[in-house]
């Protein structure tokens, strides 16, 4: 069972973007991130701020093509997946992914994990993205 150990209101972009940012810098090297939410909801906004709370520089784009976006900084890696298109685990094995959840020197952000939710992943933080019934308003959860 998971504990909520941060929560935002974010009324824009940049709330989310600075959220992640200040996240970023708990979150250590071999963690892994679910983040659950809509279409819309921040999840590659969330990604764009905490990449550069870690200091990468190349910015961050939407994976749904390809699945995988890899982005390194000093020995270090983010793997900013997108599993919106995959239709099986299996296919979650062959392009590598246990090898990637595994790397202790990556931190892997995956939008729309609900296919591999009940792996057994050590360092695992969900991040629930709620809409709120003002356009820019957005809810975000962090469990541990
Ligand atoms: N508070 C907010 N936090 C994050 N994004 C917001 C917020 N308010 C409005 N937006 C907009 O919502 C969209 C979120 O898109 P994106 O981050 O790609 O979502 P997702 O990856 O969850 O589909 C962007 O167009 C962004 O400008
Ligand atoms: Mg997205």
């Amino acid at each position: 069972m998971q504990k909520l150990i941060k929560t935002l209101i974010s009324n824009c972009p940049e709330d989310t973007i600075q959220f992640a940012k200040d996240l970023s810098k708990n979150i250590s090297y071999g963690s892994t991130i679910f983040m659950i939410g809509d279409l819309g909801s921040g999840k590659t906004t969330f990604t764009k701020g905490f990449a550069s709370g870690l200091g990468y520089s190349n910015e961050v784009q939407s994976p749904t093509y390809p699945i995988l976006n890899e982005y390194s900084h000093s020995n270090n890696f983010i793997y900013h997946f997108d599993l919106y298109r995959l239709k099986s685990v299996s296919e979650f094995l062959e392009i590598g992914g246990i090898e990637y959840l595994s790397n202790a020197n990556g931190i892997c952000i995956i939008e729309w994990p609900e296919l591999i939710y009940n792996f057994d992943i050590k360092n695992k933080f969900n991040i629930l993205f709620k809409m709120n019934n003002s356009d820019s308003s957005r809810t975000i959860e962090v469990y541990k």
